[in-house]
C-alpha cells in the first residue's frame, strides 16, 4: 500500500516563517510524527508533497520517501494530483494531511480493514467532536439517491455547522477511481480551491461506492492550523506517552507538566517529578527525576537522582546525584556513585566512579579519576584566551576549597591541594601542593 502526505500549505493561521508541518510537538516536527505512525502501520512507500518551503522541509524528514512538489497551493485535490505519476490504478491508496500528527497506526490498519471488507473506492475516516468549527462536516445522504458529501466550513448551508461528524482528512482510495476523479475536481466554493473532499462525490457519481470509518476516539484527529491546535496536538501526544509509561511503571507525579518525547525509554519505580523535559533520553530504574529538570540527549543509570538540572548529551552512573541547579553540558560522561552538586558545571570532562563535586565548581574539559573530592569553588581553567587545554586529575585525588588548575595539568594519584591554589605545574603522587601566598599578620596595624 502506498501513502500520500499533504504537506505543501505555508500554513497562513500559524504567522510563521516555518512550513506548518516543521513545527514540533514534543520534540518532533509534525510531519515526521506522521511518518513514523506510518512507518508503524507498515505502509511500504509513502510520498509526500510538499510547496511552501519545500527545501528546508524535505531536509527535515528523518525517513525514507518520495517527494512531489506542488508550486502553488491550490488545494488537496490539486495537491494529491502532484502525486499521480507515482500511482497505480490497482492498488489502495492512503491519503492524509501532515499537519495532523495524532493519528495512529491502528486507525490506518482500521482504515484499510474497513476498505476492503466494505469493497469500498473510497472511505473516509470521520470523528465527532464538540467544537466542529472549522473543519469539513460529514453529510450523510438523507434520502436514497443523495450522495455521502463533506462540505468545508466555509461552504456550510443553513443548519449544517450542527453537524458535529467531521472529516478527519484521512482517506483511503481505490488507485482508479482516485484517478479517474482528480480530473474532474472543480474550484467552485468559497475559496476558490481544488478541495479533495470533492472526490466523494465524483466517485459516487461513477457507480462506485463510498463508506465512513466512524474513528471512536477524536483526539487523534487535531488538525494543526494554528498554534493553539499545535499546543492540543502536544497536549494529546503528552498524554498518550505518559499513560504509556505510567502503564509499565513509571510514577509521573503531575503528567500535566512532564513532556516526554517519544523517543524516551524510562525503566519502572522511576519517579518524575513535576516541570520535566525529557527528549532523546534513556531513564534507567529506580531514578528520581526533578522537578525542573530537562534532560537532552543522554543516558542515566539505574538509581541516579537528578534534581532540578539541565543535562545534555551526557551519562549519568548508578546512584549518582545531580543537583540542585547543576548543568552537564555536552560529552560529559558521570560515573558511579558520583555527586555532583548545587551550582557545578561539568563539560567534555570524564568524572570516575565515587567523584564528589559538591558546591560551586567548574570542571570543563577533564579527564577526572574515580574517588576524587573537588573542594567548594573549584575551576578548572581551561582556556588561556586562545585555545582550550585538558586538565588531568588522577584517582583520590583531594582538591581543596577555591582551586585553579590551569590547564594543561596533571595532579597525580592521592595527591593534595591546599584550598586557595593556584596550580599551574604537575603535582606528584600523594605530594601536598600549596600555591598562594603565605599569611601575613600585621599587629596593631589599623592603629598605626
Ligand atoms: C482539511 C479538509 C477538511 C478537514 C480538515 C481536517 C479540505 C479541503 N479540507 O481542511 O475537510 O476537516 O482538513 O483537518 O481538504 N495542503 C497542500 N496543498 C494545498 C493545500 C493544503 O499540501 O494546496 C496540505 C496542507 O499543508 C495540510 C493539509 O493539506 O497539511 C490540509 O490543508 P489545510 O489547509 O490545513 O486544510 P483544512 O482547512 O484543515
Ligand atoms: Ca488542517
Amino acid at each position: 500500500m502506498k501513502a500520500i502526505v499533504l504537506a505543501a500549505g505555508s500554513g497562513t493561521r500559524m504567522k510563521s516563517n516555518l512550513p506548518k508541518c516543521m513545527h514540533k510537538i514534543l520534540g518532533r516536527t509534525l510531519l515526521n510524527t506522521v511518518l513514523s505512525a506510518l512507518r508503524e502501520a507498515k505502509i511500504e512507500e509513502i510520498i509526500v508533497i510538499t510547496g511552501y518551503g519545500g527545501e528546508r522541509l524535505r531536509s527535515s524528514v528523518s525517513m525514507d520517501v518520495k517527494f512531489a512538489h506542488q508550486a502553488e497551493q491550490k488545494g488537496t485535490g490539486h495537491a494529491v494530483s502532484m502525486a499521480s505519476e507515482f500511482l497505480n490504478e490497482d492498488e489502495d491508496i492512503l491519503v492524509l494531511c501532515g499537519d495532523t500528527p495524532l493519528v495512529t497506526a491502528e486507525t490506518l490498519q482500521k482504515l484499510a480493514e474497513t476498505h476492503a471488507r466494505e469493497g469500498n473506492a473510497i472511505t473516509v475516516v470521520s470523528a465527532r467532536i464538540d467544537n466542529p468549527f472549522g473543519y469539513g462536516r460529514i453529510i450523510r445522504p438523507a434520502t436514497d439517491g443523495q450522495f455521502l458529501r463533506i462540505v468545508e466550513h466555509k461552504d456550510l448551508e443553513e443548519g449544517q455547522e450542527l453537524v458535529n461528524e467531521i472529516n478527519t482528512s484521512v482517506y483511503m482510495f481505490n488507485g482508479k477511481a482516485l484517478l479517474d476523479a482528480l480530473p474532474l475536481i472543480e474550484p467552485h466554493n468559497a475559496a476558490g480551491e481544488y478541495y479533495l473532499p470533492d472526490a466523494l462525490e465524483i466517485i459516487q457519481s461513477n457507480g462506485l461506492k463510498a463508506g465512513v470509518l466512524l474513528a471512536p476516539d477524536s483526539g487523534e484527529f487535531v488538525g494543526v492550523n494554528n498554534r493553539a491546535q499545535l499546543f492540543q496536538a502536544a497536549e494529546g501526544l503528552k498524554k498518550r506517552i505518559n499513560e504509556k509509561h505510567m502503564m509499565n511503571g513509571v510514577t509521573i507525579i503531575d503528567p500535566s507538566s512532564a513532556w516526554i518525547s517519544h523517543d524516551v525509554t524510562i525503566g519502572a519505580d522511576t519517579v518524575i517529578y513535576p516541570g520535566v523535559i525529557l527528549e532523546n533520553t534513556r531513564v534507567g530504574e529506580n531514578c528520581v527525576i526533578g522537578p525542573n529538570t530537562r534532560i537532552i540527549g543522554s543516558d542515566i543509570s539505574d538509581f541516579a537522582e537528578i534534581d532540578n538540572s539541565v543535562v545534555l548529551d551526557s551519562s549519568v552512573g548508578e546512584y549518582t546525584t545531580v543537583g540542585p541547579f547543576a548543568y552537564l553540558r555536552p560529552h560529559s560522561r558521570v560515573g558511579a556513585r558520583c555527586k555532583v552538586g548545587d551550582f557545578v558545571e561539568v563539560k567534555n570532562t570524564t568524572l570516575g566512579d565515587g567523584t564528589k563535586a559538591s558546591h560551586l565548581t567548574y570542571i570543563g574539559d577533564s579527564d577526572v579519576g574515580g574517588g576524587v573530592n573537588f573542594g567548594c569553588g573549584t575551576v578548572t581553567v581551561n582556556y588561556d584566551g586562545k585555545k582550550k587545554f585538558r586538565t588531568v586529575i588522577e584517582d583520590n585525588a583531594f582538591i581543596g576549597c577555591n582551586t585553579n588548575l590551569i590547564a594543561p595539568v596533571t595532579v597525580k594519584e592521592g595527591a593534595y591541594i591546599a584550598a586557595g591554589s593556584t596550580i599551574t605545574d604537575d603535582v606528584p603522587e600523594k605530594a601536598l601542593s600549596i600555591a598562594r601566598a603565605r599569611q601575613v599578620n600585621k599587629e596593631g596595624w589599623i592603629k598605626k
